[in-house]
């Protein structure tokens, strides 16, 4: 029996190679833009606002990270959406009704940035709340969701976040919450047919009875929507707990997933490293995230990243087990490891282990409780590089700890 999580036992036994995980198969840096389909039929790659600035945004702040997704060669990988979220919008709208940009913050304008972020080959998003107020306390859509439909439109906006925040009338239920939202995306593609909608129905509902019936209707209209909540306290000690709670929260949607649509656990990379996230924190986060068929929205500045994190957020194998087009539906478990299963678009399956026992455990498994019929097995290690061939698994994790393979039959 191989240990996978043990690199000494994993040599005793058998041979192990490492594998360059970008080996020509991405470029690195500069190269093409990312041009790919929109709207995506896979989950929403690119940068988000919020976790970096909160509502400290400027217009400037915004082209450097849109630049820098460019430079640092995550728009080449797939990372081509520039989210602006709450904190753009004046403190009331126009005299007219029309949502309208802080100018102080966003001095040449909300078109004008859309216009920058478009010449740089990357599609730009919008947040507004389906209530009168946003989450920061900012005008909200409410009353106004065709007008601000179309001045997303006239705006050149590709993407639109709904949050669910700010006043509602005292006799909304889950009802009539769900027929507004549904609304307001029923706009938002008649001003534009190809806009990419993104709400949080869901996360108010967490933890009732109503939460099912959230998921279910924004699975009917959505892109994406939120199903864990934000994710603070960004600190290490919240990590682990937090990543595996949103996997947790995420783990029975998995028929609500598919191309089109897609549960979404929050933003990647939240305020790395400020944050004190460690690596390996990121590489679990972005397992579990891809494992998920999650959104993959940075929240950090890029021009900050350390060169192993910026290679985590590029690594081909995770990307594409993120873009695979199904979110993980099977799920095996012995001695407080969880083994998560899809199949993988290279051919085999990838799996993910977790450790959700309270110290270091180890889980064994057959191949046949994976569906290989082979009597070997080998297994790539989307992080280290390193492939090992074995015939049953024994994986020992630390407590939280996670692993993501690609095994295929050898
Ligand atoms: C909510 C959302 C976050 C972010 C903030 C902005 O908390 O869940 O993702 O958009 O609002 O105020």
């Amino acid at each position: 029996m191989t240990d996978l999580g043990s690199a000494v036992l994993m040599k005793a036994w058998l041979s192990t190679k490492v594998v360059g995980s970008h080996a020509g198969l991405l470029p690195d840096g500069g190269g093409t833009l990312a041009s790919g389909e929109w709207p995506p039929s896979r989950p929403v790659m690119g940068y988000n606002t919020w976790y970096q600035f909160r509502t400290s945004i400027t217009e400037s702040e915004v082209v450097r990270q849109a630049q820098l997704l460019v430079s640092s060669g995550l728009a080449s990988a797939g990372y081509n959406c520039v989210n602006l979220d709450d904190g753009w919008m004046a403190a009331e709208r126009a005299a007219n009704g029309e949502l309208t940009w802080d100018a102080a913050k966003f001095p040449q304008g909300i078109p004008w940035l859309a216009d920058q972020i478009h010449a740089l080959g990357l599609r730009f998003g919008i947040y507004t709340a389906i209530g009168t107020r946003t989450c920061q306390s900012l005008p909200g859509s409410w009353g106004h969701y065709a007008q601000d439909a179309e001045t997303f439109a006239s705006w050149g906006v590709d993407f639109v976040k709904v949050d669910d925040c700010g006043g509602l009338p005292a006799e909304t239920t889950l009802e009539t919450l769900t027929e507004n939202f549904r609304q307001f995306g029923a706009y938002l593609r008649q001003y534009n047919p190809e806009v990419v909608y993104s709400q949080e129905l869901p996360i108010q509902q967490i933890g009732k009875p109503s939460f099912l019936p959230a998921v279910r209707a924004s699975a009917e209209f959505a892109h994406m929507w939120r199903v864990a909540h934000d994710e603070y306290p960004l600190t290490q000690a919240n990590a682990s707990p937090m990543i595996l709670g949103h996997l947790a929260a995420d783990l029975d949607l998995h028929s609500f997933a598919g191309p089109g649509h897609w549960n979404d656990l929050d933003m990647v990379a939240p305020g790395f490293p400020a944050s004190g996230w460690t690596l390996a924190d990121l590489h679990s986060q972005l397992s579990v995230w891809a494992m998920e068929a999650s959104p993959l929205l940075i929240s950090a500045d890029i021009g900050a990243l350390p060169p192993a994190a910026l290679a985590a957020l590029k690594n081909p194998h995770m990307i594409a087990i993120d873009q695979s087009g199904e979110q993980c539906s099977n799920v095996i478990m012995d001695a407080h490891i969880e083994a998560l299963i899809k199949p993988d678009p290279k051919g085999g399956i990838a799996v993910l282990f977790v450790n959700l026992g309270p110290g270091t455990g180890t889980g064994s498994f057959s191949l046949s409780q994976f569906g290989i019929t082979s009597a070997r097995a080998s297994a790539y290690n989307v992080w280290t590089g390193s492939t090992t061939t074995f015939n049953e698994v024994s994986v020992t994790l630390r407590v939280g700890q996670t692993m993501l393979v690609q095994i295929q039959e050898a």
